[in-house]
This record gives structure tokens, C-alpha cells and sequence, in this order.
């Protein structure tokens, strides 16, 4: 099962990984770890190799895709490559004017927020991002026994971007959308729905084995306004893809008092952040999902002793669970020792062999 194989044997072998196994609620050898943000700034490979290329431009390089992906599983052991790209990319794809400014994130020429603005963004067709089915080809034959992961932005979170034009502390303008004219934001979330379906589709159509829906802002919601507003549209979402049968992670920041209806929305395994511990999730995100989680990505500039009782609480939270993925409550942060993400990678497989 090395590297450069394909064809059933590699198959087989990557339906097998501990990555697959743990999403299935399935026995594993070792508790499976992967890092949100593995591949990127806390890496000198990446801001070698990114040397001169722009974020955006640099996601439609396949040459450049790949390397960037297989960057972190040479370089940590991790169970999971995530596919390098950015929650922007298939709006970009579709004609939407927008940038990724270093050190602010994507940045909208001109934010949607009236029904002529949501009339302007069009289905994503596979032609769009044919880029990504090219990277996803050589990939997989790169990565062997390893999974890939691909993913998207989920609807509420794309919506943020493109209403508010921006990053944004508050979500002010999605919520005067959301609140002053539901049906245009149920509409704008339903297009963003079929453009995530669409994108996730190409994705696993290429090769991905599993998709993660990246909700990161979706914690500015109260429970009422994120089931009535929100989880219809990341419910299509996961439904639009349920028949491939690959694992479906849904992961936000801030989730603890949505975990009940994020486990509604219909993904395999959620996602948690470092707020709440992972048997006190299982209780909230209710049976049948596998939980993905959660250490602080801030422990890790901690000395080496304490990254492991804090890798241990995580574990222990954890013991009970029928599927449990290691992974941080939210991206790596650019300043992390990479060395200190190896020895995580190697602790958790360490404690956790059986
Ligand atoms: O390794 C991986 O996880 C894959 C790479 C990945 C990127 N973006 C690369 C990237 C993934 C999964 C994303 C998703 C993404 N992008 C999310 C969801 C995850 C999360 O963090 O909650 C969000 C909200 C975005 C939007 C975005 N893109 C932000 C907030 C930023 C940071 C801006 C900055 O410079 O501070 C980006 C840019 C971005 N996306 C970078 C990378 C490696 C940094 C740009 C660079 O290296 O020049």
C-alpha cells in the first residue's frame, strides 16, 4: 500500500485507513489525526513554495495544489490530506469579484445584497473549476493509502462573505438580509447551496473520500435563527451528496449551543471546537455521528508537557465515543511550531494504539 498505486488495491486500502473507519463509527488501529489549516503558513515548504504566487491564483495550480497538500502528511504522519484550496474558490469560479488579502482574508468587490445582486450568481458548472478535478487526479495517486479530504464553505458562512464584502466581527449585514428579508436570504442560501453541492460533487466525482462543510461563523447564531434560516440550506447541501456515500464532516466555531441542530443538519461527523468537552458534544449533537475534535489551537505554543495533558483531556473526553477524530477546534495558527504538530501526530497514535 505505498505511495504511486492506484486501481482497486489502493482503493481498498484507503476505504480501510483509520481516518475512514473512525468516520465510520468503526474499530481503528489508533485514533486517526488530522489539523484544519495543516497545509499553509506554519510551514517554510508553503511559504516557499507560495513564494510569489497569489493565495487565489495559486489554488488553480494543480502542480502547485498538490504539493501544498502532500506538504503536511510528508511532514507530520497525519491520517487525512485536506485538499489546499479556500472556501472562495467556487465563487471566484462563478465571476464573483474577489480577493484574498494577506493578513485580512477574501475580500468582495462588490457585496450581494440585493435580489439584481443574487441574480448575478450563476450555477457552478464542473467546466468552472476543471483545476480541481485535474489536482485531485494526481493526488490520489500520490497519497496512496492516505484519504483526501475535500471540502467547501457552507452556505451561512459563503453568505457572510458576500453580503458583509468582507471579513466581519459582527455579520451586521447578513443579519439586516436575514432579519429584513427572509425570503431573499433564503433564496441567496439556497444558490449558495447548489454551488457547494456542486463543488463538493467535483470534488468527490475526482477522487475525495471524504468532504468537510466549513461553517466557521456560524456561532453568531442563536439556535432558533440557525434552524429555521440556516439548516435548510446545509441540509441540501448534505443530502445532494449523501448518495456517494462518502463521510460528511460539519465543523463551526462557537457551536455549543447549536451542536443539536448541527447534528440535525445531516452530516456523519461534526466537528467541535475547544469550548465544549467531546462526551458533553455526543450528548448535545445526539446519537449515530462520529465526533471530530477539539483541542485549542492555542495549546500548542504551550511547552511540550502541557500540549500532552491537554492532547490526554481530549482523549479521555473522548474514550467513549463509537468515532472519535483528533483534530484542533479550529485552523492551525500560522505562528505553530510544525514540530510541535509532529509530536502531536505522534502522541496521539502513541497513547491511543491498540
Ligand atoms: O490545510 C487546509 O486546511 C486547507 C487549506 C484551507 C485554506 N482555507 C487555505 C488558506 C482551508 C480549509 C481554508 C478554508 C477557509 N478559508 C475557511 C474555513 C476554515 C476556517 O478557518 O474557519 C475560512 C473562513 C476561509 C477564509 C479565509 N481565507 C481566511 C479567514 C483567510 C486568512 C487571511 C489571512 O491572511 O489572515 C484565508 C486565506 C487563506 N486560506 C490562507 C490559506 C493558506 C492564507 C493566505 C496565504 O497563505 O497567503
Amino acid at each position: 500500500t505505498g505511495p504511486q498505486q492506484t486501481g482497486p488495491t489502493a482503493v481498498s486500502a484507503v476505504q480501510d485507513s483509520a481516518f475512514l473507519r473512525a468516520c465510520r463509527r468503526e474499530p481503528v488501529p489508533h485514533t486517526p489525526v488530522w489539523f484544519m489549516r495543516q497545509a499553509g503558513r506554519s510551514l517554510p515548504e508553503y511559504r516557499k513554495v507560495r513564494e510569489g504566487t497569489a493565495m487565489l491564483e495559486s489554488c488553480m495550480r494543480p502542480d502547485l495544489v498538490t504539493e501544498i497538500t502532500l506538504q503536511p502528511v510528508r511532514r507530520h504522519g497525519v491520517d487525512a490530506a485536506i485538499y489546499f484550496s479556500d472556501i472562495v474558490v467556487p465563487l471566484k469560479a462563478i465571476g464573483v469579484d474577489l480577493d484574498i488579502k494577506p493578513g485580512v482574508g477574501p475580500v468582495v468587490a462588490e457585496p450581494v445584497r440585493t435580489r439584481a445582486d443574487l441574480e448575478r450568481l450563476r450555477p457552478l458548472e464542473p467546466d468552472d473549476v476543471a483545476y480541481v478535478t485535474e489536482a485531485i487526479g494526481m493526488l490520489t495517486g500520490e497519497l496512496g493509502a492516505t484519504p483526501l479530504i475535500g471540502f467547501a464553505g457552507a452556505p451561512f458562512t459563503l453568505a457572510s462573505y458576500l453580503v458583509e464584502g468582507g471579513p466581519s466581527r459582527n455579520h451586521e449585514h447578513t443579519k439586516a438580509l436575514m432579519y429584513g428579508d427572509p425570503q431573499l436570504w433564503a433564496d441567496l442560501l439556497d444558490r449558495l447551496a447548489d454551488i457547494t453541492a456542486a463543488f463538493l460533487k467535483v470534488q468527490i466525482e475526482a477522487g475525495a473520500s471524504a468532504v468537510q462543510l466549513f461553517d466557521s461563523w456560524v456561532g453568531a447564531l442563536a439556535p432558533a435563527d440557525y434552524r429555521r434560516r440556516v439548516l435548510p440550506a446545509s441540509a441540501k447541501v448534505f443530502d445532494a451528496v449523501a448518495p456517494y456515500g462518502v463521510p460528511r464532516i460539519h465543523f463551526g466555531v462557537g457551536t455549543g449551543e447549536l451542536l443539536g441542530p448541527l447534528g440535525e443538519a445531516g452530516a456523519d461527523v461534526v466537528g467541535v471546537d475547544w469550548r465544549v468537552p467531546l462526551d458533553e458534544a455526543a450528548r448535545r449533537v445526539g446519537p449515530g455521528k462520529a465526533l471530530q475534535g477539539n483541542l485549542d489551537p492555542a495549546v500548542l505554543f504551550a511547552p511540550r508537557e502541557a500540549v500532552e495533558s491537554k492532547a490526554d483531556e481530549v482523549l479521555e473526553a473522548a474514550r467513549d465515543l463509537p468515532g472519535h477524530v483528533f483534530n484542533l477546534g479550529h485552523g492551525v495558527l500560522p505562528d505553530t511550531d510544525p514540530d510541535a504538530l509532529t509530536r502531536l501526530v505522534e502522541y496521539v497514535h502513541t497513547r491511543t494504539a491498540r
